[in-house]
């Protein structure tokens, strides 16, 4: 039988164009069949702005039945909805994933999860309390993709001992003052909106390396460029970790003032060979695997996503909904709250603050 999840759309921006247009993708066309996705409802603070997102994007006769709301509040408070997508800026996940989660509502909040590791471990915390499912929704995590680049380094070795990765994401913006990517209120900046995609890979290769045991790294050194425009935010950080029991170095760099090379956005290199992604570091559609004189040449496993690519994180929550799951064994929540851990050490060690209204964190 189908588990069918019903969601609730929080925000009318880019992002939430993009996945609710996903939820709408046929799931045979991904070889799915055991879950399908509804949006029932869609929340923004101005009433018109979400009738005109479910008009533009829902098709009839689905639309017909998406309840359009004036605040996010209103939305928390259907009970048609199992699942809440947040789509907001940065600055206010913590904010509005408190308010879901207190409101009994599952979520599913946009990447990076919050602003710093503290409210990322009090959503956690309030999410065990409340029985509810959360995840940070770092979809580059769930491709198939994302399994197989796993399985080739540390199940099947293929490069041998992992000694090395490099790991960039980065996207050229204007710089322009007070934009979501430029402003310090919406939590903007390389290292927290990019940062998420340099972590992805880093994460997978050393911290869920076999011998690693999910360790933090032993050394963290990191710089960046603060903008000119704008110097609460970075436009410009690289970040070395030093894993050393699987002794791995990793160089991780973002920016938003150049763009990623296309040939090669990640490199892991081992005894043996290299694996390499083309761009993009967040949406990969082939591996490349090579191999040291001896070995096969140059493989390459291509990954071609239908659609966007973000129904893949949708079909693991709502298996996991469906299974009664609190969280995802694929990204569990300790490792968002690792994951912003680590970028506020780099913050710590540029003198990087945000406001302090959106670093706030409720005593609990
Ligand atoms: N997974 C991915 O591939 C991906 C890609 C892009 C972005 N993202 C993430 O998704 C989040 C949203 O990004 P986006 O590109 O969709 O942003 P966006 O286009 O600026 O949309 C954000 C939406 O949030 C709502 N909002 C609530 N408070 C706001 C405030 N103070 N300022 C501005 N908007 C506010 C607005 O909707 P209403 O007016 O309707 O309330 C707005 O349309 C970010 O965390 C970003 O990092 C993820």
């Amino acid at each position: 039988m189908v588990f069918t999840l019903r969601w609730g759309i929080v925000a009318t921006g880019g992002i939430a164009e993009l996945f609710v247009k996903d939820l709408l993708y046929d799931p045979a066309l991904r070889g799915v069949s055991d879950v399908a996705h509804l949006p029932v409802a869609v929340a923004s603070r101005s009433v018109e702005k979400a009738t005109a997102f479910i008009k533009s994007f829902i098709p009839e006769p689905i639309a017909a039945n998406v309840k359009p709301y004036g605040t996010y509040a209103d939305l928390y408070a259907n009970p048609d909805v199992d699942c809440v997508y947040i789509a907001t800026p940065a600055s206010s996940h913590y904010e509005n994933a408190l308010e879901a989660i207190r409101a009994g509502k599952n979520v599913l909040c946009e990447k990076p999860f919050t602003v710093n590791a503290a409210q990322a471990k009090h959503l956690k915390f309030e999410a065990e309390k409340h029985n509810v499912f959360l995840m940070e929704a770092v979809w580059t995590r769930f491709f198939p993709l994302s399994k197989e680049f796993t399985h080739l380094i540390h199940e099947e070795k293929i490069i041998g001992d992992i000694h090395r990765i490099y790991s960039d994401f980065s996207v050229f913006f204007d710089p322009v003052k007070d934009v979501r990517m430029y402003s310090a209120a919406t939590a903007g900046g390389a290292l927290l909106d990019l940062g998420v995609y340099m972590n992805v890979w880093t994460l997978l290769t050393c911290y869920r390396h076999p011998d690693n045991n999910r360790a933090p790294p032993d050394i963290i050194k990191a710089v960046m460029f603060k903008s000119p425009i704008s110097p609460d935010i970075d436009e410009s950080t690289s970040v070395i970790t030093v894993w050393k029991k699987p002794k791995i170095m990793c160089v991780g760099t973002v920016s938003m003032m150049t763009d990623s090379p296309a040939d090669c956005v990640i490199r892991v290199q081992g005894s043996k060979g290299e694996v390499i992604l083309p761009i993009h570091g967040s949406r990969p559609e082939k591996i490349i695997v090579r191999l040291k004189a001896g070995g096969m040449g140059e493989r390459v496993y291509p990954f071609p996503i239908p659609g966007q690519g973000l129904f893949y994180e949708a079909d693991a929550v709502a298996r996991d909904i469906r299974d009664g799951k609190k969280f995802d064994e694929n990204y569990p929540l300790e490792e968002s709250v690792f994951a912003m851990e680590l970028m506020d050490e780099v913050r710590a060690q540029n003198d990087l603050k945000f406001p302090s209204e959106i670093e706030v964190v409720e005593d609990y």
